[in-house]
Parts: C-alpha cells; structure tokens; sequence
C-alpha cells in the first residue's frame, strides 16, 4: 500500500510555503507544473543526482521552456565560481523576474541553486527538489541558503525562502547508505532536541528506516520537517530558538574543519558532536550516563559514528571558537537538559566543556 503525501505548511505569513513528502513526487506533472505556474524554469542539479532523476522532473516539466544548469559534485565546488556558472545559465536562458530554479540534488546543490535565486534579479522563486536525506528533512527547508568562502563555509548567503520543497522519498533509494546514514543524524537531532516520543519511535523502528521502508521513512521525514518548519516559524533569522537546530555542531563543525571536509560527513560529525554535547550535558549534571549511551547506541545503529577523532584539545577549542555562536569569547552550545529537551546557553563551567575535550579528543 502507497502512503498519500504529507504536506506540511510552514507558517511565514506571505512567505510562508507546502512541504510536500512522498513517493514519486517528482513524477506527479500537476503537481511540478503547480509549484512553479509561470515563467521560464532553470533546473539546478549536479551530474550524479541528473543521471538518476532529472529525466522525471524534465518528463513533468514537459511543455514549460526549461533548461538545466549542472554543477560539478562536491562540498569544493560550492563556491562563488560554480555560483557564477549559475548565473551564467540564468542569463542564457533569459530567465527573469517570474522565471523559477529548481534545485534538484542534496544540500550542495539546494544551497547555491537557492542563493542564485535570492540574488538574481534581486530575488526569485526557487522550489527545492532535495534528494539526499539530509536536505529533505533539514537543508532544503528554511530558507537558508549559501556558498563557501576560504575563510570558512556557508560565509556568503543570504535567507530566501523557497516557495515550495518537494522531498520525493523515491530519490532516496539511489543514495549511498554512508550518506543516508548522514541524514538519520539530522532525524535523530529533533527527536533530542525537542520531541522524546519521536526519539522513542526512531529506536523502535530503526531496523525499518534502515531498509529505507517507505512508510517509516514519509513518518521520519515528514516529521523532521515538521519541526524544522515549526522552529523557522519562530525564528526564521536564528535571532534565538533556531539555534537549537546546531545541536553538535559546534563540535561537529570543529571536526569536520580538522579532519578535512568530504572525509568525514557534515551528519557523520553532528552525530559525535551530538555525543559530545551530551558528554557535557552529563558533566554538568543535567542528564544521566544512561542517557549518554542511550544516544551513542542510537546513533551507532543508524551507521553513525560517535568516538571523536583526537584532534589535540587546542585544535578543537581554537576550532570552536570560530563558530558562530560565540558571544563575548564564550562558546554558546546547544546542551540537553533532559532528553527532548534542548538549550542555548553559555552558562556552564569552562572547566566542563575542557574535562570533555580532554578526555574525548586530547
Ligand atoms: P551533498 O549535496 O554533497 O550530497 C551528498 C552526495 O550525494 C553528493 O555526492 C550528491 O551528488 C549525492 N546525491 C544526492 N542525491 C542523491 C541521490 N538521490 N542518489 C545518489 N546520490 C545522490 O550533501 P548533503 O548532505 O545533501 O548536503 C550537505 C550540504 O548542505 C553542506 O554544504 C551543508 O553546508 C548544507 N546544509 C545546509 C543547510 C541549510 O539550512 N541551508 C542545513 C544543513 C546542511
Ligand atoms: N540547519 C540549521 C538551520 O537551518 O538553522
């Protein structure tokens, strides 16, 4: 039995779009057609994600004067070159103000494909195809979109919201189990975060998620974007709440820094990120060790890794303190009061934050 869709309304007023979850989306023409009604399409994707689905999304688009623009794969070509090569396309394609992107391909390609749209012609529609698990329940949705500076990721970008995402389930049967395994990370963040039920259902059902059951993988996915939608819809510029989505990623992006990005997955280390925070969070007294191991098994039968790489205690501070959420020198983390229940704070002892660092990196 095919489960219908799911969609989601995420709720920002005139800026406010569906999130559509199921299978074969892409295939659905009325569908395709009714997201991007008018204008001339551009499609953004890359060559491995266009060799395995830019022929549905084309087939739907059929009869709409559409053009494809692909990028080359990879975390190194998200840069203000590849950018230009967008841009190139749109002006070839004579694509103007009621023109639209699509962005078909995971969280690189929804990333430039999304700031191409926020800036050409000062703004236009892009609707998110995302086709890796991790853009379909986090990338894809909440407007946030970027290219890479050698100084550091994601330094260039703009907040523009898509006017619709299309998560088709059936794109995810062509991922690479390492890389699916990335996006149960983000899945298993909201359980953490904000929702112990989920948490509860993620455990029992991960042995289906794993075999990509269609079912419980609309249920995880729809329920992700659910709460990323509900999250945006506070903060959709990260003046607060949003910043609870970074859970392990403080560390996280200090690991994946260190190790060198495409060694190690963005999900890969959020999930000993995500350890680690609970380390601390078990440290300062506000969790228990069974809550600790109870994340580390979870995240070890999602595929996911959880021991951090010793990347000297100096290196991961230094690499930490790069991050954003850094307020008058103090390192602002997400931490787990309970489970389910995440905050923001940079209200904890420092000598904390070093004991884990030490023990878990030195
Ligand atoms: P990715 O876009 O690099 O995709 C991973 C790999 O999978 C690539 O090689 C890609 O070509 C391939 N791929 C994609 N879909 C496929 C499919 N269906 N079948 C087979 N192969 C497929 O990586 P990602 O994990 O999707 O995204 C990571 C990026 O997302 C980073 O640049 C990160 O900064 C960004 N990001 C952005 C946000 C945001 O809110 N905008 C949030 C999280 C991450
Ligand atoms: N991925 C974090 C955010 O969208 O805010």
């Amino acid at each position: 039995m095919i489960t219908a869709p799911t969609l989601i309304q995420i709720q920002l007023g005139e800026h406010g779009y569906p999130i559509h979850v199921g299978r074969g989306l892409l295939r659905e023409s009325a569908l395709m057609q009714a997201v991007a009604p008018k204008g001339r399409i551009l499609i953004v994707s890359n060559e491995t994600v266009a060799s395995l689905h830019l022929g549905a999304l084309q087939a739907s688009l059929a009869g709409r004067e559409v053009a494809v623009c692909l990028l080359p794969d990879g975390e190194a070509y998200k840069t203000l070159t590849t950018l230009e090569q967008v841009y190139d396309q749109l002006a070839t394609a004579r694509i103007n103000r009621d023109g639209v992107i699509f962005a078909l391909g995971g969280g690189v390609v929804g990333d430039i494909a999304g700031f191409a749209a926020a800036t050409w012609h000062r703004g236009i529609d892009c609707v998110q195809a995302p086709t890796t698990l991790l853009s379909q329940v986090d990338s894809s949705v909440g407007g946030k979109t970027a290219v890479n500076h050698a100084q550091g990721k994601n330094l260039i970008g703009a907040f523009h919201q898509p006017k619709a995402v299309i998560a088709d389930l059936e794109t995810l049967a062509t991922l690479p189990d390492r890389e699916y395994s990335a996006g149960l990370a983000e899945v298993i963040k909201y359980g953490l975060i904000r929702d112990v039920e989920f948490l509860v259902w993620l455990e029992n059902t991960m042995p289906r998620l794993l075999k990509r059951d269609y079912a419980v993988l609309q249920e995880a996915v729809s329920r992700s974007c659910a709460h990323k939608a509900a999250i945006v819809a506070l903060d959709e510029r990260e003046a607060g709440v949003r910043a609870l989505l970074n859970f392990g990623h403080t560390f996280g992006h200090a690991i994946e820094n260190a190790v060198g990005y495409g060694q190690c997955l963005h999900g890969e280390a959020v999930a000993i990120g995500m350890v680690l925070a609970a380390e601390t969070s078990e440290r300062l007294g506000w969790i228990d060790a069974a809550s600790v191991t109870r994340i580390r098994n979870l995240l070890s039968r999602a595929g996911l890794p959880v021991n951090a790489p010793r990347i000297g205690v100096t290196r991961a501070r230094e690499l930490m303190e790069l991050d954003k959420k850094v307020q008058a020198g103090k390192v602002r983390l997400v931490l787990l009061k309970q489970i389910g229940d995440a905050v923001v704070t940079a209200d904890y002892d420092n000598k904390v934050l070093d004991a884990v660092l030490e023990e878990r990196m030195a």
